[in-house]
């Protein structure tokens, strides 16, 4: 009998769009559909068991091998540089990396600059790569009542409709990384369970291929 490939889906409305994608490409399990608190599912036919996991804790699982693959966002991956390999933009949860600010903002380069964010690791990278001096207030959510509290001068964060600045009155100040879904691999899983993982990768290679040739031609309509 094949090996069983574990695979960590991010539980919410990304990981219901990319399960979609995964039974498209053939690996179904219709009783993840069913509304419960279970969290593993599998079909021993098609080789797969899917779990639900939180999405920030899913590269954890895929790089200590408790799931074989997993679908973590881009900005996860930046954030926390997990050990494993990432092998295919999904195409999908597309959003950007950004810096923000309350729309009378005027930065002075000699300041230090207080940014608050939940991506503290990227934040500083980022500011590192323009030798500017930060200091970081690292926060978990609602970031956008940083700057309007006057806690921080600007926010580093994911920016997909823009309805959250707009509703906040912040505006972009530069976007610096196109993020969207990846499909990733442990390490070992990758060189022990390879047929598996391949069969994976390359079917929903297809399904993104597909997907990205049906949304130019609707564009060209
Ligand atoms: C994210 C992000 C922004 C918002 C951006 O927050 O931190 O607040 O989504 O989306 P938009 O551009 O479409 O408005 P999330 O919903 O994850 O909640 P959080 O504030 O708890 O982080």
């Amino acid at each position: 009998m094949k090996p069983m490939i574990n695979i960590a889906l991010p539980k919410g409305r990304l990981g219901e769009q990319v399960y979609d994608m995964f039974e498209q490409a053939g690996f179904d399990c219709p009783a993840i559909k069913k509304k419960g608190r279970k969290l593993v599912f599998e079909n021993e036919e098609a080789g797969v068991r899917y779990f639900w996991v939180k999405p920030v804790d899913v590269a954890i699982y895929v790089e200590r091998g408790a799931a074989d693959m997993g679908v973590v966002g881009k900005d996860i991956i930046m954030e926390t540089e997990p050990d494993i390999y990432e092998l295919l933009d999904l195409d999908a949860g597309k959003c950007r990396m950004a810096v923000a600010a309350p729309r009378d903002f005027r930065d002075s380069p000699s300041r230090t600059l207080r940014v608050a964010t939940k991506f503290s690791n990227i934040a500083r990278n980022y500011y590192a790569s323009m030798d500017r001096d930060i200091d970081i207030i690292h926060l978990n959510g609602s970031i956008e009542l940083a700057p309007i509290l006057g806690l921080s001068d600007v926010i580093v964060d994911i920016v997909e409709t823009g309805n959250t600045l707009r509703a906040n009155k912040l505006e972009v100040l530069e976007y610096f990384a196109p993020i969207s879904a990846r499909l990733i691999a442990n390490k070992s899983a990758f060189r022990f369970k390879y047929e598996g993982v391949d069969r994976i990768t390359e079917a929903l290679g297809k399904i993104v291929a597909a997907k990205a040739k049906a949304a130019e031609e609707e564009e060209a309509e």
